[in-house]
């Protein structure tokens, strides 16, 4: 398999989970703390050695590619203000990586949006990070897009990120029914989206991580509209496992559905908890908090 340089990041979907607020501001540009959700997935890509960003955008959401563009009259009043910590953090933003967007005209899925960014892509592998996931990992660990493009590497195959859920709620993911060829890897045989439980084949889900062959494409583009009337990724997922092999692995790191209410909330817990300036104060409000509500 060839360097894994690009990725793509779909946040072309209506955010429904949401409204209102998602009306008119993207969920993917929603705060953790003080940096938007879609940073926290940028940077995971960045450091995984990732260099060019394919944004697969909607309608509604210019405030995204305004974030990653020149702020003339922000910076020049931190250059008179003094502010060049502040300034530099505005700056990092443009030099993170290249920012590419392509327009997905109607929300028809997400194996939709994926195969709109097939003309920039060609034929190089490359990851896919879905824009409300998040995953932190801590200083000493790989991200989660890094331990997937390490064992994509290795093994040469395409390869996604799986975590195991409880039965009640496999109905909110993609689910794979599996060969295990260890307790952290497994050999992808089918994929399911949103199952009962009754009908699911496993417990392993699929949290918006992965890597793939260009492959991936060929298969997306003879894919019908499945569940929901969406052009399903999984759908193509399971041609590519049939024929070329596809691979599973558990990872190192917590994941926040930040795209659901709850989620999005523990994600700011958690992150604030961890936040230099402010975890002090939070943790001492939440232990008051508790006693109060019990
Ligand atoms: P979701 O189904 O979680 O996103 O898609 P959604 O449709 O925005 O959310 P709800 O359920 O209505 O609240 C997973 C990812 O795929 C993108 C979304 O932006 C999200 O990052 N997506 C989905 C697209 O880019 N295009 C689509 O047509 C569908």
């Amino acid at each position: 398999m060839k360097a894994i340089k690009k990725a793509i990041i779909p946040v072309a979907g209506l955010g429904t989970r949401f409204l209102p607020i998602t009306k008119t501001i993207p969920k993917e540009m929603l705060p953790i703390v003080d940096k938007p959700n879609l940073l926290y997935i940028i940077e995971e890509a960045v450091s995984a050695g990732i260099e060019d960003i394919i944004l697969i955008q909607g309608r509604n959401k210019n405030s995204i590619e305004d974030f990653f563009d020149v702020s003339y009259e922000l910076e020049d009043q931190l250059v008179k203000k003094n502010k060049h910590d502040l300034l530099n953090k505005i700056k990092d933003l443009k030099n993170m990586c290249n920012i590419i967007s392509i327009r997905q005209k109607q929300a028809l899925g997400l194996g939709h949006a994926v195969f709109c960014a097939q003309p920039i892509i060609g034929d190089n592998p490359f990851a896919l990070l879905l824009g409300d996931e998040i995953m932190y990992t801590d200083e000493n660990t790989p991200t989660v897009t890094k331990q997937l493009i390490t064992h994509s590497l290795d093994h040469n195959v395409s390869t996604v990120a799986t975590m195991h859920v409880p039965a009640e709620d496999v109905y909110k993911y993609g689910i794979i029914k599996t060969d295990e060829l260890s307790k952290t890897r497994f050999k992808v045989l089918d994929v399911v989206e949103k199952p009962n439980p009754e009908d699911s084949p496993s417990d392993l889900a699929l949290p918006g991580r992965y890597v793939f062959e260009s492959d991936i494409f060929s298969y997306l583009k003879n894919t019908k509209p499945g569940k929901n009337g969406e052009i399903q990724l999984t759908d193509a997922m399971v041609t590519l496992a049939k024929n070329n092999g596809l691979e599973a692995i558990t990872f190192k790191g917590l994941r926040y559905d930040a795209g659901d209410k709850f989620g999005f909330l523990q994600a700011n817990i958690e992150f604030a908890l961890r936040h230099p300036e402010i975890k002090e104060q939070l943790k001492k409000y939440l232990i008051k908090k508790s006693k109060e509500l019990i």
